[in-house]
């Protein structure tokens, strides 16, 4: 790995090699998801707490400050909407220039396996690959389901995580599953989880998290259930303990109660 590579994924990924990415996207088909309706006030007591923020160039540049250290990584891929035709039918959104000029360490595409637009998203993840690789940018592949959200199962995550590790992708963001070491085992690259909607309790996240981690993901790329619940720096808490300090379910939990009493 060139240099340029190894720096960025080192920023990615911290010295346990673990990484807790705070995802602020989802407003590029959703529009102004609640709680992201003004990004910037939603992640400024958060980022203390995050290893990198994953968003797009547009709230990059209109809710992120320039001076802020934590690293980036853009997401690409785009061109649907949620009251759209297919979520699958995206293309990448973003140049290469404008990978570089906007300090991108790391660049985030999205596919979809197994729907219409199979072929389309592969091949928008490999072309931004190639790109990205003369750079020495790495690329997160999201597995992606749309609103088809019963496909998460560790067969169909498996095959789609494996085949984005073929295709170039150096680290894949998936969703958590039962037998998640299935998913991991396949997957030649680092493999994080991603929340999806949110889940009843705070304990919920916690079990699927730690779960995840034990079997194998390296991290986490957590938003809505981070961000929509009443006390979000306290989840940020909680979890970057489970991450990065090997905590179980039962402390994070405590940790939570203590830190959302404090605020
Ligand atoms: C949206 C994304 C998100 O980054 C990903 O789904 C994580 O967010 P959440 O935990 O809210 O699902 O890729 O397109």
């Amino acid at each position: 790995m060139d240099w340029g590579m190894e720096n960025r994924m080192s920023q990615l990924l911290q010295s346990d090699g673990r990484c807790f990415f705070l995802p602020i996207d989802h407003g590029y088909f959703q529009g102004p998801t609640t709680c992201l309706e003004k990004p910037g006030e939603t992640i400024k007591p958060l980022l203390p707490y995050c290893d990198a923020i994953f968003v797009t160039r547009g709230v990059l540049r209109s809710a992120v400050p320039p001076a802020c250290s934590k690293p980036v990584i853009l997401r690409v891929s785009g061109g649907t909407s949620i009251v759209g035709k297919d979520l699958g039918d995206e293309r990448i959104t973003t140049s290469m220039e404008e990978i570089l000029r906007l300090n991108a360490t790391a660049v985030g595409v999205s596919i979809f396996v197994g729907s219409d637009y199979e072929r389309e998203t592969l091949l928008n993840l490999t072309s931004i690959v190639n790109e990205c690789e003369r750079y020495g940018i790495p690329v997160m592949a999201v597995t992606a389901v749309g609103k088809e959200l019963e496909k998460r199962d560790a067969r169909y995550l498996a095959l789609s995580c494996r085949i984005a590790a073929e295709l170039g992708a150096r680290v894949v963001k998936t969703y958590w599953c039962e037998n998640f070491e299935k998913v991991v085992n396949g997957c030649p690259v680092p493999v994080v989880m991603a929340g999806g909607p949110r889940c009843e309790t705070e304990r919920e996240v916690f079990e699927f998290v730690h779960d995840g981690i034990a079997r194998g993901a390296v991290g986490l790329n957590l938003g809505r259930n981070v961000w929509q619940n009443r006390h979000p720096v306290a989840m940020m808490q909680a979890l970057r303990a489970i991450i990065h300090e090997n905590v179980g379910v039962d402390e994070a939990d405590d940790i939570y109660r203590r830190v959302s009493r404090e605020k």
